[in-house]
């Protein structure tokens, strides 16, 4: 009888208030400035992942949304990989060294694997499909190899893949504590709230536009740390103030100060990209009207009451509590029509299930 073992994850897409943009080393991916972040729901932006694992494959392969992609071709998936199979191999000796019978010993990390992942949402959206990518490689790996790592360990396997992914192996609010050491022992996710900290809390998703970035986040960050004047200043001066004003907000659940902090941080990480050198210049004239229009309905109702927030890309993300939510939502598909050019037809989140049910 063939041998087949088998795990299937969901991971979620996760939206950094504080951005991490900058490596201080590129092959372990340790950031340079802690990061902080809100997991989405499952229900709109997410990947599920199965892996098999069977002594008759003779390769490990993948395919993702269907087609297949080469593995070896990819570093950052041959290292994640292989990190997981080495916990894995630690096990096993493990289990040998407390005088587990050889036949009980399942050598998993010996055996090929069979990697099938689906996003829910169009992968070429620019909106984080690589951060629950990994997360959900890294958690299906866990789960098949039953590794006994916790959750903040394994997210340092996914931070290998990709950094913000170690912080979509969480639901809730996360940060990513950027550590200070050589070997990335210390750079690992934290929750920081779980889901149910703030039920109000809602999440709108505007796609601006559905094509692929320009300058990959790999690229930009490495030429903006090389570049930039102003980086050395954020990461030195702004982020630890930032990270810590915001954990204080989210515990205390100050929505103004969540949402004033959101919004300083994606426009000081999009004017560091401007002073990159070249300039990365990833938000347009959309992305920039749709700012004008949070900050005149903020004006409108004398206080922060909702919050935009752009990564690597022109598309905005959108907090608010749900009772603005309803009426700033309104404001926007008035502005800028669904199915028009600026709102595709088929990609809304529905801003009142941010974190599902
Ligand atoms: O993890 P990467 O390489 O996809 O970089 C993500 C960078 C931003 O999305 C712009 C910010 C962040 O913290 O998620």
């Amino acid at each position: 009888m063939t041998k087949i073992y088998e795990a299937t994850v969901t991971a979620p897409v996760n939206i950094a208030v504080i951005k991490y943009w900058g490596k201080r080393d590129s092959a372990l991916i340790l950031p340079t400035n802690s990061s902080l972040s809100v997991t989405l729901s499952q229900d709109h932006l997410s990947t599920r992942t199965t892996i098999r694992a069977s002594p008759e494959f003779s390769t490990d392969r993948l395919w993702l949304n269907g087609i297949e992609e080469d593995i070896s071709a990819s570093k950052r998936l041959v290292n994640s990989i292989t990190t997981a199979r080495k916990l894995r191999a630690a096990l096993e000796k493990k289990q040998r060294d407390d005088g587990v019978a050889s036949e009980d010993i399942v050598l998993l990390s010996e055996w090929s694997i069979h990697v099938c992942s689906e996003n829910n949402f169009p992968t070429a959206a620019g909106l984080a499909s690589s951060a629950s990518g990994y997360a959900a490689l890294v958690s299906a790996l866990g789960a098949l190899f039953q590794l006994p790592q916790s959750t903040s360990d394994l997210s340092r396997v996914a931070r290998v893949g990709s950094g913000s992914a170690c912080r979509s192996m969480f639901g809730g609010f996360v940060a990513w504590r950027a550590g200070e050491s050589n070997d990335g022992s210390d750079s690992f996710a934290v929750q920081v709230a779980d889901r149910h900290h703030w039920p109000d809390l809602q999440a709108l998703i505007l796609i601006v536009s559905e094509k692929k970035k320009t300058i990959s986040s790999t690229a930009g960050m490495q030429t903006t740390v090389e570049t930039s004047d102003l980086f050395a200043e954020r990461v030195r001066n702004v982020v630890p103030k930032r990270m810590a004003a915001m954990e204080k907000a989210i515990a205390e659940r100050d929505f103004g100060t969540f949402a004033e902090i959101t919004m300083r941080d994606s426009n000081q990480f999009h004017a560091v990209c401007l002073d990159t050198y070249p300039p990365i210049s990833y938000m347009n004239d959309v992305s920039r009207s749709i700012a004008s229009i949070v900050h005149a309905f903020n004006t409108a109702r004398g206080r922060a009451a909702a919050a935009y927030t752009y990564d690597a890309g022109p598309n905005a993300v959108i907090y608010a509590l749900k009772d603005d939510m309803r009426d700033l939502a309104e404001l926007v598909t008035y502005c800028f029509p669904r199915g028009s050019t600026i709102l595709s037809e088929d990609f809304y989140a529905d801003p009142f299930n941010m974190f599902g049910s």
